[in-house]
């Protein structure tokens, strides 16, 4: 079911009593409250388990009232603004006054984007504001991508769930640092639904090689994105035996069939054919490892996607999901 009118009226009196209130987005459900109400967004850190020095994005309802939440805009964030909002890329820029600390993780830099979701953007529209809005799953965990997986992952810690229907692109935005601390060529700080290629075409250049400044970005902490199971990562020829070997060690043993290997059979205990589309992969990915913990997997066997288009998305998503667990 998809949101209603009176929904979306609801959703956006919550926002403004200082509620939380999960959003379908084009790339993922997020957690939204009031940007400017500092108590709202500390609940949003809260119920995530989020440490609140982690920053957060802030959605607008539209690339006009980016000047009122930024210092300056940049002419490379206005053409990156005008080509690809309402969509999946993020800016991170020097921040407003009106952009609390709290909504920043104490930087002097924010990250905003535009979705490109129509529920999202009525919400955005009847609100009037800005809304933070973290992917909406417990600090750490795969993304949910439908309204299902929120209630899941959150139930009664989020006042209200706009339902929107399953997201379309299905990994995170892509965040791109506009700040000029690369020198005046932008950098990626996350790989996500838009494409290195498709950016580097409108910028006309190379993206530079992000700075080893210290912004801290928990996307990059190894152990993000993960599932329950153990996530073993392989060449595509290896998926079988590597499964079958686990398997026949007493693991109960979930398989990404790469497409390159579509139909051959393994013995294990789910398999799941991944796409060969990666478009239809990345809409697909988190809704699989959540569907393989679901089955009871102790360990998810899968190979990386190519590293272009939204392949390189993919494979960063799946190399955190298979990086050393904190609490190992
Ligand atoms: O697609 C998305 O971006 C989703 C949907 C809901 O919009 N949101 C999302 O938010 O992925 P979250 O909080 O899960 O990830 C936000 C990322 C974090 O890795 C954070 O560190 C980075 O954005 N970030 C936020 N502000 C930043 C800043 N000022 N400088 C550098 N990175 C920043
Ligand atoms: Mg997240």
């Amino acid at each position: 079911m998809t949101a209603s009118t009176s929904d979306i009226e609801k959703a956006a009196g919550l926002l403004r009593a200082g509620r939380l209130v999960a959003i379908p987005t084009e790339t993922v459900y997020g957690l939204a409250a009031n940007a400017e109400d500092p108590a709202a967004v500390a609940r949003v850190f809260q119920a995530k388990g989020r440490p609140p020095s982690h920053p957060l994005i802030v959605h607008l309802g539209g690339a006009d009232q980016l000047g009122d939440w930024v210092k300056d805009v940049p002419a490379t964030a206005r053409l990156l603004a005008e080509r690809f909002w309402p969509g999946p890329l993020t800016m991170v820029l020097q921040r407003a006054p009106r952009v609390p600390l709290e909504a920043t993780g104490g930087l002097e830099t924010v990250a905003v984007r535009v979705p490109g979701h129509p529920v999202a953007l009525a919400l955005l529209s009847a609100f009037g504001g800005g809304v933070v809005a973290p992917s909406a799953n417990r600090f750490g965990s795969v993304s949910p991508t439908t309204a299902e997986h929120v209630r899941a992952e959150l139930g009664d810690a989020v006042d209200f769930v706009l339902d929107g229907g399953p997201c379309e692109v299905g990994v995170e935005s892509t965040i791109i640092d506009v700040t000029g601390v690369t020198g005046g060529t932008p950098s990626v700080l996350r790989p996500g639904g838009v494409t290195r290629e498709d950016l580097e075409e409108v910028l006309g250049r190379p993206l530079a090689v992000p700075s080893a400044s210290p912004i801290r970005v928990p996307g990059q902490h190894p152990s993000h994105y993960a599932p329950r199971a153990r996530v073993v990562l392989v060449e595509p020829g290896q998926v079988v035996a590597e499964a079958e070997l686990a398997q026949e060690q007493g693991h109960r043993v979930g398989v990404l069939l790469p497409a390159a290997v579509a139909g051959a059979p393994v013995r294990a205990h789910a398999v799941v054919a991944v796409p060969g589309s990666m478009s239809a992969y990345a809409r697909t990915l988190y809704g699989f490892l959540r569907e393989l913990d679901q089955r009871g997997c102790d360990v998810i066997v899968a190979s990386l996607p190519p590293e272009q288009g939204l392949g390189l998305a993919i494979a960063n998503r799946l190399r955190r999901a298979a990086g050393p667990r904190s609490a190992d």
